[in-house]
């Protein structure tokens, strides 16, 4: 972008309680693609490097706090604003002049409920910053709920109309307001302590603050986004999943333009902070979320999901399996249905099979467990196979414990290790052991009842029963 953005600091209206959400959660704290609303409006404006970024707080105020730790800001200054009774968007921008910087005349004022705002969106406001106020506006199918953009025959902006202010005439302009203004500060300062409530909410309207510029004879520039979807607003669940729908297939676009081949790109979940490498292929129904990077060449099947992970390079994701917080080497085979929980480390050509349940457990390079296992706060070594069926008991009803178990070891099926243990290198584990003493290297450990015979028992047997 060519705009000068050094004298520029934003405010962004983020009090407000959602009503039409029916939530708990205050809106700006609801989730797409994986960000909550609000950081999705601070990082559409990080790029531009503004001074200071002040967010207007009031319902749910801790909560948004709370949330605004972990969010990053560049290099602008972060302050929070309270407006403790929201009496309107208007009135939110007054509860932030003791926040904003007295020496940074251009104020971007956006709302915290528009998801799809982006850098490139602002562009329009920014490059002409003459006006006391700048609207941008965008025209639309169905302007239905938003405020409705009055032009006067010169084009400037006459009046920003709100939906429920409309009259019949008025109702039908389909140029609406975006609620994202480029106001000057002293404007702002001058003409906002002014303006009156006398509306069908009853509210201090920030839209106003453009007939009062008109009426000083100032001009109201209107800038137009070609893109009504960046600049919708999201009010109730149904607009944001709308606007989900939207975002997601920019997402996976954006993907397959960097090479990867989606089955169904209309049904792979992929959020904001996902990575994938040259020559993914991601089945139907996945669900890619959180922080992750999936390297070149991975594949994961259909209805599997993945939460947070590192996958390197040419692992293959089988079939319906749930990895979670878990670093995957080159190569690994998992599922299909394996579950990979937090803390799981598996090394290069790592194999778990069906029904496979991992917890805090690293893996060497070829090792296996490839059928209905549980292995949680365990080392296994490099090249060991662990047998069907196979238990860590890491819990004692107190405590967890770690079994360690070496390189090129071997599990028979059905094997209870009773942890703490160890299974030193070389080892063996006869089937259907339970093993709670260490088994030293090279070693066969076996631990179950001893095989009695009883010849011809079951000819006796059968015998008896053909007399009846
Ligand atoms: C607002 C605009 C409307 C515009 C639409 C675009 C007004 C009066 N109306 O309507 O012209 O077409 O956005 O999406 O400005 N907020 C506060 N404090 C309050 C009220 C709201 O901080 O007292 C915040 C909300 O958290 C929200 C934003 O301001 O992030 C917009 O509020 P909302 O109630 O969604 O306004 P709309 O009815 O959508
Ligand atoms: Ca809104």
């Amino acid at each position: 972008m060519h705009t000068n953005t050094e004298n520029l600091q934003v405010v962004v209206l983020a009090a407000g309680k959602g009503k039409r959400m029916k939530s708990d959660l205050p809106k700006v704290l609801h989730k797409l693609c994986g960000l909550t609303l609000l950081e999705r409006a601070i990082r559409s404006v990080r790029g531009l490097s503004p001074k200071r970024i002040t967010i207007v707080a009031g319902h749910g105020e801790a909560l948004v706090r709370d949330h605004l730790e972990s969010v990053d800001f560049g290099s602008a200054e972060m302050r929070i604003a309270v407006q403790s009774e929201q009496n309107g968007t208007g009135h939110a921008v007054l509860m932030a002049f003791d926040d904003l910087d007295p020496e940074v005349e251009d104020v971007l004022i956006i709302p915290g409920d528009t998801p799809l705002l982006r850098e490139a969106t602002y562009e329009p406001l920014l490059h002409n910053r003459e006006a006391v106020v700048s609207v941008l506006t965008s025209v639309v199918e169905n302007p239905y709920g938003f405020g409705r953009i009055e032009r006067a025959n010169d084009g400037s902006v006459k009046a920003i109309v709100e939906d429920r202010d409309c009259s019949d005439s008025q109702r039908s302009i389909n140029e609406i307001n975006s609620s994202v203004y480029l106001a000057k500060q002293s404007f702002l300062r001058e003409v906002l302590p002014k303006l009156g409530s006398n509306n069908a909410q009853g509210e201090i309207y920030l839209t106003d603050i453009v007939g009062a510029a008109v009426k000083q004879g100032r001009s109201v520039r209107g800038a137009v986004c070609e893109h009504s979807s960046h600049v919708a607003g999201a009010n109730s669940r149904y607009e944001l999943a709308l606007l989900e729908v939207v975002r997601r297939h920019e997402i996976n676009k954006h993907w397959m333009d960097e090479g990867v081949t989606f089955e169904d790109f209309r049904t792979a979940y992929i959020d904001e902070d996902v990575e994938l490498g040259r020559d993914c292929l991601i089945g139907p129904g996945v669900s890619i979320s959180g922080r992750c990077v999936l390297g070149a060449g991975v594949c994961v099947e259909a209805h599997s999901t993945i939460q947070s992970c590192n996958i390197s390079e040419g692992a293959h994701v089988k079939f319906s399996s749930h990895l979670e917080q878990a670093e995957v080497g080159p190569r690994c085979m998992i599922g299909p249905f394996a579950r990979v929980r937090p803390q799981t480390k598996l090394g290069a050509e790592v194999r778990l099979g069906n029904f496979v349940e991992t917890k805090k457990a690293e893996f060497g390079a070829g090792a296996k467990a490839n059928h209905l296992s549980y292995i949680g706060d365990a080392r296994v070594g490099p090249k060991t196979n662990i047998g069907a069926g196979t238990i860590t008991c890491n819990y004692d009803g107190y405590n967890k414990h770690v079994t360690n178990i070496g390189t090129d070891v071997f599990i028979g099926s059905n094997t209870a290790l009773v942890a703490p243990v160890t299974i030193s290198d070389g080892a063996i584990v006869g089937a259907g052991s339970t093993i709670t003493k260490d088994v030293p290297k090279d070693a066969l450990g076996v631990a179950r009842a001893r095989q009695n015979n009883v010849e011809e028992y079951a000819l006796r047997k059968r015998r008896e029963h053909s007399k009846d």
